[in-house]
């Protein structure tokens, strides 16, 4: 694996077609799934490591977000990648915050509702990506439906020649999400983080024996939510996997999503839902520890 800090460097380095996997570093077994997978196509698999300023309306939250780069590039390369890329925020921005990307009404809610600008800066970013890099595949976690939602937007409107593939949902021993952010948890309040991904099965249990209608199916989820005060819930949405807008009922492949604030740490998670079936994706449990808790 080799490491590199500009778009140009990565284009003359890649020898065959490439696979993308965009991140925001702290890896773990969300991020290793989609760089094997990466992997596995064969073709020269790219890993991004860029914390983007733009997508976090909150600058002291970004200030927080974990940052270890020798970790991240040790991890990366065991999971598959070729190349490492690392860019500094000019690389990424020359023009500072002049040229943005905005894709519209699929970012508007849940997370666009609570999160003023996020999607404008990943949509911005990853646009960046794909024109810098030119991957002809570029992996995202349906951990993130909005996001993969807003990146095949962004892929149609723009008319990037890349297939965007969406990898299952990771989930620790217990249940919970992972993601970067679970190292900011309190230890008082880890067992209360898993009211999400409770409240989520709950949905997906009532959706099996056959429930479509999507206020029926949040208040199910609600209730469950309901019951952990030290969560705070800030949305609780049934939604088009395709627009992310919210449905009435389960009439399309949706997903059911919620976001909360836990201890002071923003969680999201959710569980998608094929329409046809009412089969639920509840994601795949770790058997062990997640390296996001090994001492660097
Ligand atoms: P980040 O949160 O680092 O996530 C990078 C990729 O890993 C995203 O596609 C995300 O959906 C996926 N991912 C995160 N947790 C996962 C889990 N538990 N299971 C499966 N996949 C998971 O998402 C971003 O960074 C940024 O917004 C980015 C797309 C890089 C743009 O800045």
């Amino acid at each position: 694996m080799i490491i590199v800090r500009t778009f140009g460097e990565v284009r003359a380095a890649a020898h065959s077609a490439v696979s993308l996997v965009p991140t925001m570093g702290y890896l773990h077994e969300g991020h290793m799934s989609l760089i094997g997978a990466a992997s596995q196509t064969g073709d020269t698999t790219v890993v991004s490591l860029f914390v983007n300023p733009t997508q976090f309306g909150d600058s002291a939250d970004f200030v927080a977000y974990p940052h270890n780069e020798a970790r991240d590039a040790a991890i990366a390369e065991a999971a598959g990648c070729d190349i490492f890329f690392a860019p500094s925020a000019d690389e990424v921005y020359p023009l500072g915050h002049r040229v943005t990307v905005s894709v519209g009404g699929v970012g508007d809610a849940m997370e666009g509702r609570f999160r003023h600008g996020h999607f404008e800066g990943v949509a911005t970013v990853v646009a960046k990506l794909f024109a810098g890099v030119q991957p002809r595949r570029a992996f995202f976690g349906r951990k993130d439906a909005q996001q993969l939602a807003v990146v095949r937007t962004l892929r149609d409107g723009l008319r990037f020649p890349v297939e965007v593939i969406g990898m299952p949902t990771v989930r620790e021993q217990d249940g919970l999400a992972l993601s970067s952010r679970n190292t900011q948890i309190g230890k008082g309040v880890r067992r209360e983080a898993l009211s999400l991904s409770r409240a989520l099965f709950s949905a997906a249990d009532a959706i099996e024996q056959g429930e479509r209608d999507s206020a029926a199916i949040a208040k199910i989820a609600r209730s469950v939510a309901a019951a952990t005060p030290q969560v705070e819930v800030e949305y609780l949405e049934v939604a088009d996997s395709m627009s992310a807008a919210p449905i009435e009922e389960i009439d399309r492949d949706a997903f059911v999503a919620i976001a909360a604030k836990v201890g002071g740490v923003r969680l999201i998670d959710n569980i998608a839902v094929d329409a046809v079936t009412l089969a639920t994706d509840r994601g795949i449990m770790l058997d062990k520890q997640s390296i996001l808790y090994e001492e660097d």
